[in-house]
């Protein structure tokens, strides 16, 4: 089997982070997400991986490079404008050729990786399997209908959900899904659906598989999600100490402290994560938080919240609670007068003040 990973799209819903960064590399649990989703399918034992980019081609290219980090073979396909899941199914159909694959969106998180998933879907004579799971606001997915337990109906973004079984971005298939992609027509958004091509399926007698996952799953597309992923990633991290924790510091709970990174006088309580050469001095860091490399942490206090890298939160008298902050941000006390809040924001920054 080969393996198909989507990495376009521009993550508007995470401006200001995605102007300067694609938003399948925010990291979560300081690993951006589409390393993720390249371990998963390496997990499963496939290694020869597409990735299908578009606008954020160079900055994918450069951080994944050619894969060996994984022992993998990776290569671009370049979509040239974001048409759609289906239209990237249609431009990686020289790559698939004639071979069985399961295409992974790379901004999905989900529980528990997908090795079960493929090897089921590979003993199997299905043409397809989807993911399927219950979610409590089906009209923002791609929702499926079963009866006696086939998939009869799918519809994406329905504004009177048929019903909460919601499509996770896993889908498997075999060629027959490129006779779909060719036959289907842009949907009310302008894009090729996949949910369409997948309805061409079943209306055309393939076979097509419902498995409904039931841990968590989280399509990191705007910031609450990105949260919501750092913190279930977080709670299943194994704990481990490769920097250094000087002996006025506490930590409490599941902490990983990476190499290089120094911890002192200060207290982390777990489940949380502290970035290569990244230095908490005198601060308080709480559950659910990252701390990318690179960063300063002193006389402050954090929690619920993702820091990335090259940035310095210094002496804030208040705690810092459920926020993203970007690279090289500085969030720092100013002593000169007048005194006042002062600001350099980027477009789409958000700043919530007491
Ligand atoms: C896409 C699919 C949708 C699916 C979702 C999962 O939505 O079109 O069917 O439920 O991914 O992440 P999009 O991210 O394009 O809004």
């Amino acid at each position: 089997m080969k393996g198909l990973i989507l990495s376009g799209g521009k993550g508007i819903r995470l401006y200001p982070l995605t102007y300067t960064c694609a938003k399948q590399l925010v990291p979560v649990a300081n690993k951006p997400v589409l390393f993720r989703v390249i371990e998963a399918i390496k997990e499963a034992g496939i290694d020869d991986i597409g990735i299908v980019v578009g606008d954020t081609a160079a900055e994918i290219k450069n951080a994944v490079g050619d894969g060996s980090r994984w022992d993998v073979k990776i290569t671009y396909i370049q979509q040239e404008s974001p048409r759609g899941l289906a239209d990237a199914v249609k431009t990686a159909q020289d790559f698939i050729g004639e071979e069985r694959f399961v295409m992974f969106l790379g901004d999905n998180v989900i529980q528990g990786g997908i090795s079960s998933l493929i090897q089921q879907f590979e003993a199997s004579g299905y043409n397809s399997q989807i993911v399927l799971t219950r979610v409590v606001n089906p009209q923002q997915y791609g929702v499926a209908v079963l009866k006696n337990g086939a998939v009869v109906r799918l519809v994406e973004k329905p504004r009177d959900p048929p019903s909460d079984l919601a499509l996770v971005g896993i889908y498997m298939f075999d060629h027959n899904i490129f006779e779909a992609v060719n036959k289907i027509r842009p949907s009310w958004r302008n894009e090729l659906e996949i949910t369409d091509a997948i309805q061409y399926l079943v209306d055309h007698g393939y076979s097509v598989h419902p498995y409904v996952h039931t841990g968590w799953w989280i399509d990191t597309g705007a910031p609450g999600d990105m949260l919501d992923a750092n913190r279930l990633v977080l709670d299943e991290l194994e704990p481990r100490i490769e920097g250094h924790v000087d002996r006025d510091s506490k930590l409490i709970g599941k902490v990983t402290v990476q190499r290089g990174a120094e911890v002192l006088g200060s207290v982390i309580r777990g489940p949380a994560i502290i970035g290569e050469d990244t230095r908490i001095v005198n601060s308080y860091v709480g559950p659910f938080t990252s701390i990318y490399h690179h960063v300063l942490v002193e006389k402050s206090e954090i929690e619920h919240s993702i820091v990335l890298e090259h940035s310095r939160i210094v002496d804030i008298p208040q705690r810092i609670e459920s926020s993203l902050i970007g690279r090289n941000v500085e969030i720092v006390r100013s002593p000169l007068l007048p005194k006042a809040y002062k600001m350099t924001l980027g477009d789409h920054s958000k700043v919530g003040l007491l």
